[in-house]
């Protein structure tokens, strides 16, 4: 534990950091690509054109700087950025690194404002926060090594099977190429894959969902191909998986990671609520729960634009069909001409959890939300209106930003 005079300096900064946190760290990646550029493949690079890593990053050092008296409240989110750095491969080393541009960025963007007493503070806490993650990814990096099938870093795998789900959604399947087995995985667990990208000259890592059940001699990825659209550009490596990524070519794998799991320690209702893409980690915890025999209620509930993006429809309602205890609801915003309304879809427009809750909340059950960031946001709002306690809520983002909400 710090001792209390570092702990208020710290706690001095919140502040400044609160008003300055993002131009902080804008200027640190900055100054850490010009003096580290090998650290550039590292970093998704679509991320820092968003914006989304610094304000990620800015969160946690503000988070860190509030909670400094009692850092334990952050584990659950420092779970996820450590689940989030193994699977990018992050390694001890390479934390003194970072704590050095952070620390000469806090003085570079504060000036005179820096003392160095407030640095000496700075770094101390620095040092602490960096020992809880190296601990934390030390022990995931020892269990990914030791699970059957597993590996740490990055493996290659072949790309066996390319099946086109939707207009925008592609599945590729993934076979080690050393021919060995796949690790088991909790279902709504993610992969990173690492592609070259001609745009930047260099390799991307990407995260995405396991999309279908564990115990396969494959893993299964589905990647929504992310197109320009007015303001925003391209997608840089789910448009190089779409288009340049053929059947039989290899791609870079990181072990299955990720803390947004189904929970299997109750025999309680599931409701898995997704919009778009999001159905991915969803696919896999219902494929799961049926291979299973589960006798658990599952309550499947999507949302998509129209029937041109709907996704593993056929899977879902055949599913559905099969298993008594389970209950799809789909929802297309603008349906086009040719969707059937009770056939394709069931209700037009916006999900209303509202309108539906007599079946698809149910006592006791779990929630897992996932989807765009505002999707989200409405649903997890929804869901506590109705009183559903926020343990009993899971979310998944397809992004950086634990801290952010
Ligand atoms: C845990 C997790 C699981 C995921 N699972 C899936 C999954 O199952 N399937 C899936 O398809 N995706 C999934 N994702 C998302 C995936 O990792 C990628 O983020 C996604 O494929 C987009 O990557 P990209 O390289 O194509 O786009 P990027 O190049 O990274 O761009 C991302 C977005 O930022 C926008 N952008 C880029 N530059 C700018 C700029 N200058 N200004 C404004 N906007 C900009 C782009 O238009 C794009 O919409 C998951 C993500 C996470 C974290
Ligand atoms: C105490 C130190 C650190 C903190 C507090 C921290 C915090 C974070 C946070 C909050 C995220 C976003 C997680 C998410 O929401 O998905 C993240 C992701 C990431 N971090 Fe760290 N981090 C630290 C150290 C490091 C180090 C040492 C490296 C390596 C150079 C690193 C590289 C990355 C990368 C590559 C990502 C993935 C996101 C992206 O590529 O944009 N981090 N970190």
């Amino acid at each position: 534990m710090l001792d209390l005079h570092t702990r208020n300096l710290v706690k001095a900064t919140v502040p400044v950091l609160k008003e300055h946190g993002v131009t902080l760290t804008r200027h640190f990646y900055a100054r850490m690509f010009a003096h580290n550029p090998e650290l550039k493949p590292v970093f998704n690079q679509g991320n820092q054109q968003a914006g989304s890593q610094q304000q990620a990053l800015a969160m946690a050092v503000l988070a860190y700087a509030e909670h400094i008296d009692n850092p334990i409240v952050l584990m659950p989110v420092l779970t996820l950025v450590a689940n989030k750095h193994v699977s990018v491969g992050i390694r001890a080393e390479h934390y003194p690194i970072v704590g050095m541009h952070l620390l000469a960025s806090i003085k570079e963007v504060l000036g005179d404002a820096a003392s160095d007493e407030l640095l000496a503070a700075w770094a101390a806490a620095y040092g602490q926060l960096a020992d809880v993650l190296i601990a934390q990814e030390a022990a995931i990096y020892a269990k990914a090594a030791m699970t059957p099938g597993g590996w740490t870093g990055w493996r290659s795998f072949v790309i066996s099977k390319k099946v086109i789900e939707s207009e925008e959604i592609t599945s590729f399947y993934l076979r080690p190429a050393d021919g060995g087995s796949v690790p088991d995985y909790k279902p709504g667990q993610y992969i990173s894959v690492k592609v070259f990208v001609p745009e930047l000259g260099m390799m991307q890592p990407r995260q995405y969902s396991l999309s279908c059940a564990p115990g396969q001699e494959y893993l299964r990825i589905s990647v929504k191909r992310e197109a320009e659209m007015a303001e925003k550009p391209a997608g840089l490596v789910s448009n190089v998986l779409h288009r340049d990524c053929q059947e039989g070519a290899i791609l870079d794998v990181a072990p299955p990671m990720g803390d947004y799991v189904l929970h299997e320690d109750r025999d309680t209702p599931v409701v898995l609520i997704s919009a778009g893409v999001g159905v991915t980690p969803k696919l896999a915890m219902l494929e799961h729960l049926l291979k299973q025999n589960t006798a658990r209620k599952v309550r499947f509930v999507h949302a998509c634009r129209h029937g041109g993006v709907h996704a593993f429809k056929q899977q879902v309602r055949e599913m559905s069909e099969q298993h008594a205890q389970v209950k799809s609801l789909t929802y297309y915003e603008v349906p086009r001409a040719e969707d059937r309304a009770s056939v394709d879809y069931d209700q037009k427009g916006r999900l209303d959890l509202q309108a539906v809750a007599s079946d698809f909340i149910l006592p006791d059950a779990d929630y897992y939300v996932c989807g765009p960031r505002s999707f989200m946001q409405a649903q997890i709002s929804s869901l506590q209106n109705l009183g559903v306690a926020p343990a009993r809520i899971h979310k998944e983002a397809f992004g950086s930003g634990g801290f952010a909400h």
